[in-house]
């Protein structure tokens, strides 16, 4: 049985003050919760603070990108050390956010998930196709390149700790959710994907998120679709109320 797993990603949002007082908020409602990985995904700006917020109880922290060298001369970038060092146990990597605005490919995607484990933290590794690709009936195609190049070189035990976010770009921040069933189809696709190149083991373990639109509302039936095994949830996650509901309706 895979434990379910709900992310939110606040994207450039929030200032240090109002991050904290989410995670304050969260912390109240979740001090500990047993049913569900809570994660949070403040901005950078924020990561620290909120950490000091929640270390004692069960959400955990994610980053929302980093760069895969340990340190050095690389202006404006965040490492893999430093991000451990504000208390990340995850970090979301290859964001559609990332590889369409920011132009970031699959290989430096493939980068950032080794050093994200070479530094013992767990990569949240974005896939989902655009819209006009899904039109011409490319999903499958994209989703097995993304994949494929950005688990490249890897060992089976090493992508059983990962979690895999299925995230439609044309149901990212539209309101159009993909229906359960159209989410269902992509992440059995995954799996399936998985356990080719994987084997079993690793395909029943490995968790995989749907992203896009996810709302209180909608929760509940994406939860119920087998390969579904959690959220990643941008806009309801900013608002606490929300991303509780979302909580609560996922594991009901
Ligand atoms: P929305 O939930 O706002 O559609 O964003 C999804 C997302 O990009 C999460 O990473």
């Amino acid at each position: 049985m895979r434990r379910p797993i709900i992310a939110g990603n606040w994207k450039m949002y929030k200032t240090i003050q109002d991050a904290v007082d989410i995670a304050v908020a969260l912390k109240r409602k979740f001090y500990t919760f047993s049913e569900a990985d809570i994660i949070i995904g403040p901005p950078f700006t924020a990561l620290a603070k909120v950490h000091d917020v929640i270390i004692d109880s069960s959400i955990m922290l994610a980053a929302q990108d980093m760069y895969w060298e340990a340190e050095g001369a690389f202006t404006g970038e965040i490492s893999p050390m430093m991000l451990k060092d504000a208390g990340c146990r995850y970090v979301i990597i290859g964001h559609s956010e990332r590889r369409h605005i920011f132009g970031e490919t699959d290989e430096e995607v493939n980068k950032k998930v080794r050093a994200v484990l070479k530094h013992g933290m767990v990569p949240i590794i974005c896939v989902g196709e655009k819209l006009d690709e899904r039109d011409n009936g490319m999903m499958f195609e994209v989703l097995e390149k993304q994949l494929s190049r950005g688990l490249k070189d890897m060992a089976a035990e090493d992508v059983m700790r990962i979690v895999i976010a299925y995230e439609p770009v044309w149901a990212i921040g539209t309101g159009r959710t993909a229906t359960p069933q159209q989410a269902q189809e992509a992440h059995e696709f995954i799996r399936n994907y998985i356990e080719r190149l994987y084997g079993k083991e690793t395909a029943s373990k490995i968790r995989i998120q749907y992203g896009g639109s996810v709302k209180p509302g909608n929760i509940a039936q994406l939860m119920a679709q087998e390969d579904i095994d959690g959220a990643l949830v941008g806009g309801a996650s900013l608002d606490v109320n929300s991303f509780v509901e979302i909580i609560n309706n996922a594991v009901l």
